[in-house]
């Protein structure tokens, strides 16, 4: 403990001292590590001025790891958005502030869709002509951006497309891609990190021929689940505070919540369940493992399923990135004190597994035919984007996002290959989760190698370690202006974001 500690404050130290923090992103042991070897910084931190070292300590400290989940409470399963009427794929979707008891017996000020906290799940199916009717009910500019959903620039709401207070705006577009689990959120300049965090999330379900075929687990809240993960700050009223919370580097918070749900735990029967993650967090990276160390089985990526499944022990999750894992509970050695846990083994979500046995459903060897043509692995690079920086010094290609500046064009219908590369500073640097909109996008190669066998598929945000330089072929389908940044919200707000004009 007392090494913990100390390891935790010479590193708060170097941060204060060279003005920059990667203490939430880097994983723990290699930053500790690169700390305890380094002798110069060692003497930097003897001569700290005390009280601001524990200041940044307490802060940062607090925020480092998560709370157990209890269990006492079962996960709230978003509801699924009814449709305007029976002629059309009509929704109507309302930015709301409202107040939402997380905690027994209080209110706490929140945001969300159509309710008081996140949203619902809309559901389309490929092929839909969907019409979304948007409409602010905030007492703030807001805009609804749907990620990961191939649409025309000027229905993806990003910041060019802002909504203010009392307005609406309603878009249509057509469901072309193949079944997966997206997300929306807003998206207003400078104010995308404090939406979200106040509440502002909801899912997309796109569901095909395909995925109500396979036979995979589907009856949605049963053996279907969606889970968003997201970590919070309460303050000591139990609000969320963001002005107080708030870190240039990322906000992080020691609060799990999961679908908004606090100390959530998961009623399952004994049949295979399938689990839609996704981190929706603002700046947390989550490393999911069965506290068992039995593996599980993942079918889907962002953008859609994986050819054949594959067998994991853990998987991590960067913000805004999604998979799909099928956990057995039939199979399993013991179904007592199951829970879902993170990498540092704190308990995000705990299963009870009743007696009853469910469903039959199956995992089908061959789920999908994604592939990643030689023509696509030997084209040229033709963009590079280059991410650097940490706090509110974080720029793509040495640029901070101007509105106004377009930094690439790219034919509509025309693969390139964009290079992603994350410049490492003097401090090693940190992981940027990078995210491009409209499209969905194939991995080519991670520092020149293949990459895993549970990246083969279609991915709308990417993981990019500290020096890492991470190719992919990416097509745009819709014309306009589509934004790509790093989706650690507040570096996204901090300007770590990019335009590209598909012609
Ligand atoms: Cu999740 Cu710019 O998006
Ligand atoms: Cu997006
Ligand atoms: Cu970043």
């Amino acid at each position: 403990m007392g090494i913990k500690i100390k390891i935790t404050a010479l590193a708060i130290s170097i941060l204060v001292i060279s003005g920059c923090s990667n203490a939430n992103s880097q994983p723990d042991e290699e930053m500790d590590h690169s700390m305890m070897n380094d002798e110069e910084m060692d003497h930097s931190m003897m001569d700290m001025d005390d009280d601001v070292m524990e200041n940044e300590h307490m802060s940062h400290d607090e925020v480092v790891s998560l709370n157990d989940s209890t269990g006492e409470n079962e996960l709230k399963i978003p509801s699924m958005l009814e449709r305007d009427n029976k002629e059309e794929v009509a929704y109507t979707v309302r930015a709301q502030k409202g107040k939402t008891e997380i905690f027994d017996g209080i209110e706490t000020n929140t945001y969300g869709y159509n309710g008081t906290f996140l949203g619902p799940m809309l559901r389309f199916d490929k092929g839909d002509i969907v019409k979304i009717r948007t409409i602010n009910e905030l007492d703030e500019n807001t805009t609804f951006h749907w990620h990961g959903l191939e649409v025309a620039a000027d229905a993806d709401g990003g910041p060019h497309d802002v909504i203010k207070p009392g307005e609406e705006k309603i878009i249509e577009f057509k469901v072309e891609q193949e079944a997966a689990t997206l997300w929306f959120h807003p998206h207003p300049e400078g104010k995308t990190a404090e939406q979200v965090y106040n509440g502002l999330a909801g899912l997309i379900y796109i569901e095909d021929d395909n995925s109500t075929s396979l036979g995979l687990p589907n009856d949605y809240g049963k053996n279907d689940i969606p889970l968003i993960f997201q970590d919070k700050t309460f303050d000591d009223k139990k609000q969320l505070n963001y002005g107080a919370a708030m870190n240039d580097d990322g906000t992080i918070g020691d609060t799990l919540l999961i679908n908004g749900t606090l100390n959530p735990k998961l009623t399952v029967k004994k049949e295979k369940v399938r689990l839609r993650l996704l981190n929706g967090s603002n700046a947390r990276n989550f490393t999911f493992k069965l506290n068992t160390g039995d593996s599980f089985i993942q079918i889907a990526t962002d953008g859609g399923f994986l050819n054949d499944p594959v067998a994991l022990k853990e998987i991590t999750l960067t913000p805004s990135e999604r998979a799909e894992i099928v956990v057995d509970f039939s199979q399993l050695n013991t179904t007592n004190d199951l829970a879902l846990i993170n990498e540092d083994g704190s308990i995000l979500l705990p299963f009870e597994v009743s007696d009853q046995s469910g469903k039959i459903s199956r995992i089908p060897g061959k789920m999908n035919n994604f592939s990643l043509t030689e023509e696509e692995m030997n084209l040229p690079v033709t963009k590079k984007v280059e991410l650097f920086g940490m706090m509110d010094q974080v720029t793509i290609n040495g640029k901070k996002f101007d509105s106004e500046r377009i930094d690439f064009t790219q034919q509509q219908g025309v693969t390139e290959v964009w290079e992603i590369y994350n410049k490492p500073d003097e401090m090693g640097g940190m992981i940027h989760p990078f995210h491009i909109h409209g499209t969905q996008f194939k991995i080519i190669s991670r520092d020149g190698k293949e990459p895993p066998e549970n990246e083969r598929g279609w991915k709308d945000s990417i993981s990019v370690q500290p020096d890492e330089r991470v190719k992919i072929a990416i097509q745009f389908k819709h014309k306009g202006v589509y934004m790509f940044h790093c989706h650690i919200l507040e570096h996204e707000d901090n300007g770590m974001m990019g335009q590209v004009k598909v012609e």
